[in-house]
């Protein structure tokens, strides 16, 4: 059998061992998938344990994605530009960091919902580790502009300096030209009644993307869908992420519609 994990602190909440469980389940493929509590400051420790023990893979979540990238023995083009890494895996015996959410975001543009963003204009709300990586594969992407609306300025800088010559920071107003909006800060999580903009900003034509999932429709998203624009939540670049760490694990194809499933019900079961 081989044995994958998640790495984070706090780790319990992490969906990722019912994604993963249930890809492998339905490839009939001897794998199983564990969530591993590691404490700040052992990412380290963490990365020496895959070496050792020859894990087949390994996910990371906070607080451990900038220490991964240090400690892994190469790291790919987008985990090297955030300096995070979401997921390690092997090329022989080398281990390989990689940041697969800006990969799993545009999958879940473009497959999910139809929507290329090449030639748009979008505004990204935060810029913390989310953020970065969905302004750095928007750019990518080839999006018209990017704008960045931050809390805190000097964090929303650096975000729009990932999309180089099309990012700029900007605030809320830049929601009326933009053809995409993108929730990448926490407000909407469960128990957060809040918006992380006006939603009298929002209208017909753009479409809303909130990264959080849980719950599946977040303040903002229920407002933006009153308004006439179509609002999608995160599961889609959750799903889309974790399929890319599949591929990189077992050089399988994942079974995406098994693994949104299971998460959905998983959210399902765990809605208050
Ligand atoms: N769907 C997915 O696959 C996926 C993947 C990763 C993350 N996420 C979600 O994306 C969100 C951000 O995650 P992250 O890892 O980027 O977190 P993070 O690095 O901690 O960044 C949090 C961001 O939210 C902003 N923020 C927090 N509280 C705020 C408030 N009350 N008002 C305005 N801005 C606020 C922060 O602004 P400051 O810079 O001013 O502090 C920062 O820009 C989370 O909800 C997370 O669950 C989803």
């Amino acid at each position: 059998m081989r044995v994958a994990a998640v790495i984070g602190s706090p780790v319990e909440h992490s969906l990722s061992p019912v994604i993963h469980n249930a890809a492998f389940d339905a490839l009939d493929l001897d794998w199983r998938f564990f969530a591993v509590a590691v404490p700040p400051g052992r990412a380290g420790d963490a990365v020496g344990a895959m070496r050792s023990l020859r894990l087949g893979g390994m996910s990371v979540t906070m607080p451990h994605k900038a220490a991964v990238a240090a400690a892994v023995d190469e790291v790919g083009s987008a985990a090297a530009t955030l300096g995070a890494v979401n997921c390690v895996s092997w090329r022989g015996t080398v281990l390989v960091g990689h940041n697969t959410d800006g990969a799993g975001f545009l999958d879940a543009l473009r497959r999910d919902e139809g929507v290329d963003p090449a030639g748009r204009r979008a505004l990204v709300l935060g810029a913390g580790g989310a953020a970065r990586a969905v302004v750095q594969a928007l750019a990518g992407a080839g999006a018209a502009e990017v704008v960045v609306a931050n809390r805190t300025a000097g964090r929303g800088a650096a975000a729009a300096a990932l999309a180089g010559p099309v990012g700029r920071i900007g605030g809320p107003a830049d929601a009326d030209g933009c053809d995409l909006v993108v929730n990448a800060t926490s407000v909407g999580l469960a128990g957060d009644a809040g918006t992380p903009i006006d939603p009298t900003r929002i209208g017909p034509g753009q479409l809303v993307v909130d990264l959080v999932y849980e719950p599946a429709t977040t303040p903002l998203l229920a407002a933006a869908r009153a308004r006439g624009a179509v609002a999608v939540n995160g599961l889609g670049m959750l799903i889309h992420q974790a399929a890319h760490a599949f591929r990189g694990w077992t050089g399988e194809d994942p079974p995406l519609a098994v693994m949104s499933a299971a998460a959905t019900a998983e959210l399902a079961r765990r809605a208050p």
